[in-house]
Order: structure tokens, then sequence, then C-alpha cells
């Protein structure tokens, strides 16, 4: 089993590092192949996203990835901001399917910013679609008939596209409890509106899950309000992007919060993916050693289960962090003191 890691920016190599400590722990003959993305890609190689790292990610049978973003990098020219590592293997690798599981767990319940017997309801997973939308129509700056500089950015989904990802949410649906929820803004959005009537479309092969449609504007309401009452939610790539954002809140930190980009390709185990913490690269806490590498160490478990095939193993390590947390393990993001190496070794132990 190959196993690409690029740790990339900011946090993202302390991350990294737990996750693969838990990794190695495992009964598993994994060979890694490492590679630089993001801002320490441009600065060692001059792209975010150079040539060696793709061939890895090609050759490996999934990905662990850190995360990506570097204020030094800010004034570059877009399609050379770290963000364009992701970005770029999403498309690349077409890992068109983001599954953001967010669920609270035991004990938790008052670390969340809702109340809690509103957030211990919380047991929803987010798909997301990933090779679309405003992040890759055509976008510009150009100038108005006035004289104004104008920034565009087309907002697009092809049928094919909608339809591949329904039928990821309906899949995802069978698989839990049943239930459906699609997210657009079809009252406004002509792109939505098409959304909407493929999602209709796709439900006919998948009677047996329920379907439902919400605005976008009402979802994020909902979402504090009753985030109970969703079991998937399937919607677009910039309505995804902030849902889950808000989700990760709901459940008490964003530092638990895991994911996995899944293409078409299979590989001998399971199915080709990415898998990386939402959190981001944190670059104001970078290099302290006090993140908390939950999300990443739960991204391995979601890489075991899907491109490896271990459903086992994978339920293994979420038990080992759910009892680390039981047990009262909480890095600072949940108001705790443990630091990113101590609590790599909370998760060792009891695994
Ligand atoms: C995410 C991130 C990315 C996105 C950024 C880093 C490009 O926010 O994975 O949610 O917008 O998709
Ligand atoms: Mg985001």
């Amino acid at each position: 089993m190959k196993i690409a890691v690029f740790p990339g920016d900011g946090i993202g190599p302390e991350v990294t590092a737990q996750a693969l400590r838990v990794l190695e722990a495992l009964p598993l003959k994994v060979s890694l192949l490492e590679g630089d993305v993001g801002g320490i890609a441009y600065k060692r190689h001059g792209h975010p996203l150079p040539e060696e790292t793709l061939v890895a990610a090609r050759e490996a049978d999934a990905i662990l990835f850190g995360a990506v973003g570097d204020f030094d990098c800010d004034h570059l020219e877009r399609h050379l901001r770290p963000e364009q590592a992701i970005l770029g293997l999403r498309r690349e690798l077409n890992l068109f399917a983001n599954l953001r599981p967010a669920k609270v767990f035991e004990g938790l319940e008052h670390t969340s910013a809702l109340k809690p017997e509103i957030a211990g309801a919380i047991d929803l997973l987010i798909v997301r679609e990933l090779n679309g939308d405003v992040y890759f129509g055509e976008k510009g700056m150009r100038k108005t008939d006035a004289g104004l500089r104008e920034g565009y950015d087309i907002m697009s989904y092809d049928e094919g596209e909608v339809r591949r990802i329904a039928i990821a949410g309906f899949e995802a649906a069978q698989k839990r409890r049943g239930r459906l929820c699609s997210v657009d803004k079809a009252n406004v959005l002509e792109t939505s509106q098409l959304w909407r009537d493929v999602v209709i479309e796709t439900h006919a092969d998948y009677p047996d899950v329920e379907l439902t449609h919400m605005y976008v504007d009402n979802a994020a309401m909902q979402l504090v309000k009753n985030p109970g009452q969703f079991d998937v939610v399937v919607t677009g790539n910039l309505f995804g992007d902030i849902l889950s954002d808000q989700a990760s809140m709901c459940v008490g930190s964003i530092g638990l919060l895991a994911s996995a980009s899944l293409g078409e390709r299979k590989t001998e185990y399971g199915t080709f993916g990415l898998y990386e913490p939402i959190h981001g690269s944190a670059p104001d806490i970078a290099g302290k050693g006090i993140a908390n590498p939950m999300a990443t160490v739960l991204s391995l478990a979601e890489l075991l289960r899907h491109s490896l095939g271990q459903e086992e193993l994978a339920q293994r390590v979420e038990n080992a962090v759910a009892k680390a947390l039981a047990d009262g393990i909480r890095g600072g993001d949940l108001g705790g003191d443990s630091n990113c190496a101590e609590i790599g070794d909370a998760i060792l132990t009891r695994l």
C-alpha cells in the first residue's frame, strides 16, 4: 500500500507527524511517498504544486494531506499561491466528492458554540462538490465601460457534474440514516435550478432515500437552530466550503473535523482519495507544537476506510481518539493544555 504524504504549510507538518505515528503503529505494510505542497513547495521549487508531487500523488493509493496557506505568499499571482496546491490536486486527480462528517463526541457537548442539548444531537455528513462551481469557472479582473475595476468568477455546473455528486450523496445516505438534504439557492441562481432538477431526477434511482431541499441561507440558520435534523447534506463547492466550517463550530472545534475527497479511480484496495483535516494551516499557532492533531488522525481513519479497505482499523483509530477525548485529553482548541505530541501519545496509548 502506497500513501503519499504532503504535510504542507503552517501546522500541517506537526499534525501530519502525529497521524504518521498512528499509521506506523498499525499492522499494515505501507510505503510512504513524501512531497511538498503549498507555500513550502513554492519556496523550494517555485511552484505550489510541483510536478514531482503530482507524480507521487498519481502513484499512490491515497494521499494524506496536512494544510496549505502562508501569509508570505499572499502577494503572489493567484496561480502561484499555496491554495492552488489543494485546488490543483482536487482538479488534476478528479476528486469531486468531499465528505465532511461532523459529529459531537461524547463529553464534548459543552465545548460547542451551541447549547449542549442542541449540539449533542449533531451527527451529519456534508457531501460537498469539489471540482466545479465558482472555484473553477472563468475568473478575472477587467474594467467596466465606466472604467471601474471589476472582478468576476463564473458559477456553473453541468448536469453530469451534478448527477455524480448527487449519486455520492444518495449512496452516503443509504449507508447512514437514509435522509438526504440538497442545499442550493434555486430561488435566485440558474446553476442551483439545474442542481435541484438533476438531484430530483437522480432520486428516482434511490427511492429508499428521503430527499428534501433547502436554500443555503436557511440551511445556515437550521444548522445552528436544529442541527440534529440533518443526516446527509449534499451541496455545491462554495456553499459546502462555508457550511462545513460552520458545522465545525457546532461540533466544538475545527480541530476535530476530518475530510475525505474521493473520485472515481479504484485502487487495489478501495477508492483513491485525498484525506485532510479541514482546519487549514493556522499560521498563528504554527511551529509552537500546540495544534490538535485529532482531525488529521481522524482523516487517516477515513483513508484506511475508503482507500485501503481497512474498516476495522479505521474504527480502531476513531475509537482511540474518542477514548482520549472521553478521558479528558484536550488541546488548546478545546480549552485544554495538551500539546500536539501529547495528544498523539494519548491516542497511541489507547490504540
Ligand atoms: C477547504 C479550504 C479550501 C477551500 C481553501 C484552502 C482553498 O477552505 O478545504 O475548505 O476553499 O476549498
Ligand atoms: Mg474551507
